[in-house]
């Protein structure tokens, strides 16, 4: 097992309810819904994130876990409700804002700039983020220190993500697993409150999740708070501090890894993939320890 995140001792006395309240939340969500058509893609009560640790968000395919991403980073807009994020009001901010309030993302999709050098990318995610400071544009030493302090913190995020050797290379040399790398590193750049990972494991060759693991693992310990969505459960049950399920849109559980597994909710929700519409679910089998011991990684 693991070592908790630092803030996960704070959760022990919270009950495995979904919208249950936590002692010390980065993210509260209130009463959002997003339709497209007839379709209710999000319908989110109440949730609240934890500060300080791995909060898993899983679910069957189509749950709507993409579009609550996509809604609590301001890269959608909910047709009702919203969220405070450190208590600042969520409702129609735009997705450059959230990200000044400290709350980044990445995308299921890798976005590395393949034209850009490594560096660049890295300094790119600095830049346009948290917006540029007026006084630095009209005074140039400002300015200059600026720039410097963005190198800097580009070169140590590098080194920590044992990217350093291809930090002139062209974002398009990399592999799938690299670029992923720097994607996240990339999103360090701005030193987050909140990381939220969307399926960061996708695609990425095996050799390279688990270092992708221990960088993830690792954000809690530099201070940050991390939503993770994932649908490898082997995982899930390794990095998770608390795991949010969602079915349908709604939250139909949360808890600790081991209470959620063991939810009848969680299992029906999953269980439904064997009859019913097996397109709408993920082919991982429910619960883990299910799973054949040759078919682990
Ligand atoms: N832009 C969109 N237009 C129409 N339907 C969408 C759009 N985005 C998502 N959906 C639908 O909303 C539901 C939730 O999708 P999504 O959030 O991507 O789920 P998940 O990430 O959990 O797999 C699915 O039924 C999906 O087809
Ligand atoms: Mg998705």
């Amino acid at each position: 097992m693991r070592e908790p995140s630092p803030g996960a001792a704070a959760l022990k006395d919270v009950a495995p309810v979904p919208g249950v309240p936590k002692p010390d939340p980065i993210l509260v969500v209130d009463g959002v819904v997003r339709h497209f058509g007839g379709l209710t893609a999000v319908d989110v009560e109440h949730l609240e994130l934890q500060r300080g640790v791995i909060t898993s968000l899983i679910g069957p395919n189509g749950a709507g876990k993409t579009t609550f991403f996509n809604l609590m980073t301001g890269f959608d807009i909910a047709d009702e409700g919203a969220g405070t994020f450190d208590g600042q009001e969520l409702r129609k901010v735009p997705a450059h804002k959230v990200a000044g309030y400290g709350m980044v993302r990445t995308f299921q999709l890798t976005k590395a700039l393949t034209r850009l050098t490594v560096l660049e990318n890295m300094k790119l995610g600095a830049h346009g983020q948290r917006g540029e400071r007026i006084l630095s544009a009209l005074w140039p030493p400002a300015w200059r220190s600026q720039e410097q302090a963005i190198e800097e913190r580009a070169e140590e995020l590098l080194v920590r993500f044992k990217l350093d050797h291809m930090r002139d290379e062209l974002g398009g040399t990399l592999s799938g697993g690299q670029r992923k790398l720097l994607e996240m590193a990339r999103a360090l750049m701005v030193e987050p409150m909140m990381v939220m990972l969307d399926e960061p494991m996708a695609g990425v060759n095996p050799a390279l999740t688990q270092s992708l693991l221990e960088h993830v693992k690792d954000l809690p310990h530099h201070g940050m708070s991390v939503l993770f969505v994932e649908h490898d459960m082997d995982v899930v049950m390794d990095i998770s501090d608390w795991v949010v399920v969602m079915g349908q849109g709604r939250i139909i559980a949360e808890g600790p890894p081991a209470a959620v597994a063991k939810d009848p909710a969680v299992i029906d929700a999953y269980l439904g993939a064997d009859h019913g519409d097996e397109s709408r679910f993920t082919p991982t089998p429910w619960p883990p320890e299910s799973r054949a011991p040759e078919a682990r990684p």
